[in-house]
């Protein structure tokens, strides 16, 4: 038994190929891991259409929502129009931190997920490398705050990813213990000041075949959010059965 979570971030990158590439190798998995592919908002319908049409395991998310769910906001999408395909999104990646989004706007985001039934997985994390931990507990806490405020009825459940950003894209991944600390510093600040039933901690950062069970191996890391890895489905796969 193993309820990892896998997240492909395939970011503005593939094509239908890649998606037919992602069917078929998961067509034999019979693992009980959670997979959820994120391809462009273009991708989503022929990929949902293929999921349902395979009965494949994979779940779908999208990469992206706007915090109002319509309206004149040219070149955004809402909760609304990915819902018909997406049971999830990532919510506040470090690529649109860096064009301006702010943690208030975000939280606005994760209220919207939860009003639509989508489940948000919401990134995290410092852009510099800081020796000093406690530094980095600070940046993460300015970032988990907005979720302090949301509080909605039904049961919530959210993903986090930890996503030191200087780690991001370059194969310095983050050494497993330090993501293991920081994700302790999560769990135990959401424990204590937010009302989300259900809190699930993933890594990313350079996640790859070859370092993936060292952050799985951390007492409050059950997941990752793999981005260029993703774009090899092969390499994602050996990721998720957890061959060499
Ligand atoms: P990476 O990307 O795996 O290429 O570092 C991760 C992410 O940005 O989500």
């Amino acid at each position: 038994m193993n309820n990892n979570i896998y997240i492909a971030n395939l970011k503005m990158n593939g094509n239908i190929q890649l998606i037919d590439k992602y069917i078929n190798i998961f067509k034999g998995y019979t693992g009980n891991n959670l997979i959820i592919l994120c391809p462009p908002f273009t991708l989503l319908d022929y990929s949902s259409h293929k999921i349902n049409s395979n009965q494949s395991i994979l779940s779908l998310g999208a990469q992206n929502i706007h915090h109002e769910t319509e309206g004149a906001f040219t070149g955004e999408i809402s909760a609304n129009l990915i819902k018909p395909y997406s049971e999830f999104s990532i919510i506040g990646h470090s690529e649109r931190r860096l064009n301006g989004e702010s943690n208030e706007i975000i939280a606005k985001k994760i209220i919207t997920c939860y009003k639509n039934n989508i489940k948000p997985i919401l990134c995290v994390g410092e852009y510099n490398y800081s020796d000093n931990v406690d530094e980095t507990f600070k940046i993460i806490e300015l970032q988990l705050k907005p979720l302090k405020n949301i509080i909605l009825d039904s049961q919530l459940s959210l993903l986090i990813a930890y996503e030191p950003v200087w780690a991001i894209g370059n194969n310095n991944a983050c050494d497993p213990n330090r993501a293991g600390e920081i994700a302790n510093f999560i769990k135990s600040f959401t424990t204590n000041n937010t009302n989300i039933n259900e809190i699930n901690i993933l890594y990313g950062g350079s996640v790859d075949d070859k370092n993936h069970e060292d952050y799985l191996n951390q007492k409050n890391i059950n997941g990752l959010l793999v981005g260029s890895a993703s774009l090899d489905p092969s390499k994602f796969f050996k990721i998720v059965t957890n061959n060499r």
